[in-house]
């Protein structure tokens, strides 16, 4: 079966309110035994992609496996928002096909997420990767148990171009039990000029809340103690609905007392007063903010599409930390948009200096099949853009490491997750303002949240004691 995209229908929008679709679970024995590896690129929500693809997978029999040599079948999940994310799918896939005609003939290889939405990726795919058996996009994952139960000697390439359903009923195998994804809002409007994925992720549509709350309440009955609501632009939900507020629903969401809640990721355009008062408001959302800013420069942000300037960033920015005690605020940025020059990079700067963001993540723009900005002039050398880089990281990381010794001799509190990486006598977890902590302490408490009293501060963690058992 051969359905491919088309990147002229995935920009189309409609002013139809997007359809709520009920799935039913297929079960089967069909592969019982048989073995599932996994690997997944990009955002939370491809993680909790995963969560899906996995479920789905196991409704059919399969068990998780950590290596692609163990594996009956193998599903990569793709991120296409940087031009990188090519390298490690071909290089991903040397590995299967490698592993398919040296010791497994019948290895299915599968692959989904964004680039399976890039007509490019599935061109390549179709004319030089034959031995990739089948192909979903971001749309569809519904469709992987039959693409499995009618399996085709025939590569079955089934992606869709459109603006997308809400699917409910999804059943997720979840990586954590304490810990939980929860989508609120799929897709996105706001096509900035650089990024691809109003076109892989289609039409920004919500869910219904009341189908939001059923969920994060039958997590909280099985002892969830966070919740992270997912979004690429969580402030503008429910507006395509005529559901309620994006603040309201974080209230609603507080009040199933579920001690954690987060969210990713806002949007300054949409970022409400009210939002701010709410999360002032309850002690149990959490006082982390991530609040991309993309350019310090207003005439970058314009050509960005960001829908706002540098000082109505700073206002926004000023307001949430006066008005959220001890918020940790972290963001975005990208270098080298094209046209940037030293003077809009400086401002750049300028900005970080004013905000001393808790953390950044730092991107040198990349140009993205059939966007805007990939047909702006570009004339800045790569030796620029990546010393712009380099300069931009060490006044974020000065900044991050000063936002860290803060913590130093303090004593916070700390969701235990499991064993730390680094030292298998430790155990690691987060603050409410999103810092990761490696802490010593009894195994028994993984999963509850308690005090930590932070003994050393690095760049990227802390270390601590649990205080008070
Ligand atoms: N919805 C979120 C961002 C999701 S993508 C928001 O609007 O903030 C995550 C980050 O990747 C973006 O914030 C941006 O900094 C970066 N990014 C997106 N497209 C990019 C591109 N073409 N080149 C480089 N970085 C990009
Ligand atoms: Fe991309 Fe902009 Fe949408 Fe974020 S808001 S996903 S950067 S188009
Ligand atoms: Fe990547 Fe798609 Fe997320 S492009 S960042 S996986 S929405």
């Amino acid at each position: 079966m051969k359905n491919l995209p088309n990147m002229k229908d995935a920009r189309k929008r409609t002013s139809e309110t997007s359809k709520e679709i009920f799935l039913s679970n297929n079960k089967s024995n069909k592969y019982k035994g048989n073995k599932y590896y996994i690997r997944t690129y990009g955002c939370q929500m491809n993680v909790h992609d995963s969560e899906e693809i996995s479920a789905r997978l196991e409704n059919l029999g399969f068990i998780k496996v950590e290596t692609i040599e163990e594996a009956d079948i193998v599903i990569l999940n793709t991120c296409a928002i940087r031009e990188n994310a090519h390298d490690k799918l071909y290089g991903f896939l040397g590995r299967c096909k490698h592993e398919k005609e040296a010791n497994n003939p019948n290895l299915i290889i599968g692959i989904c997420g964004c680039m399976a939405q890039e007509e490019s990726v599935v061109n390549e795919l179709m004319k030089h990767h034959p031995y990739v058996d089948i192909v979903f996009g971001t749309h569809n994952m519904f469709e992987l148990e039959d693409m499995l139960l009618n399996k085709m000697d025939e590569q079955d390439i089934r992606v869709y171009s459109k603006e997308g359903e809400v699917y409910e009923n999804i059943e997720y195998k979840r990586d954590s039990n304490i810990k939980a994804w929860v989508n609120i809002q799929y897709g996105c409007d706001k096509f900035c000029t650089y990024c691809i994925v109003p076109y892989t992720r289609g039409k920004q549509r919500s869910r219904h809340s009341k189908e939001i709350l059923k969920e994060v309440e039958c997590l909280v009955k099985n002892g969830y103690k966070e919740v992270t609501l997912l979004g690429q632009n969580v402030n503008a939900y429910g507006k395509d609905i005529d559901d309620i507020s994006f603040a309201n629903l974080l209230e609603e969401v507080a009040k199933t007392g579920i001690p954690r809640v987060r969210f990713v990721t806002s949007h300054p355009w949409d970022f409400s007063d009210d939002m701010i008062s709410t999360i002032a408001k309850y002690d149990n959302i959490m006082p982390y903010i991530h609040l991309p800013l993309q350019s310090g420069s207003s005439r970058i942000l314009k050509l960005m599409g960001r829908r706002y300037t540098k000082e109505e960033y700073i206002t926004l920015f000023n307001k949430i930390k006066n008005t959220i005690k001890n918020v940790a605020i972290t963001t975005d940025i990208i270098v080298g948009f094209p046209g940037e020059t030293e003077e809009d990079f400086n401002e750049t700067l300028e900005v970080v200096n004013t905000c001393k963001y808790d953390g950044a993540f730092t991107f040198i723009y990349s140009p993205r099949e059939n966007t805007p900005a990939a047909k702006m002039e570009d004339d800045t050398p790569l030796k620029v853009k990546e010393d712009r880089l380099h300069k931009l990281n060490e006044l974020v990381n000065k900044y991050s490491k000063e936002a860290n010794l803060k913590y130093d001799n303090k004593v916070v509190p700390v969701l235990l997750e499991g064993v730390s990486e680094k030292d298998e006598n430790m155990l690691m977890g987060y603050t409410d303002t999103m810092k990761l902590v490696n802490v010593k302490a009894d195994k028994k408490y993984i999963g509850e949240i308690v005090n930590v009293k932070i003994t050393s501060v690095k760049s990227w963690s802390m270390d601590g004691e649990m205080v008070n058992e």
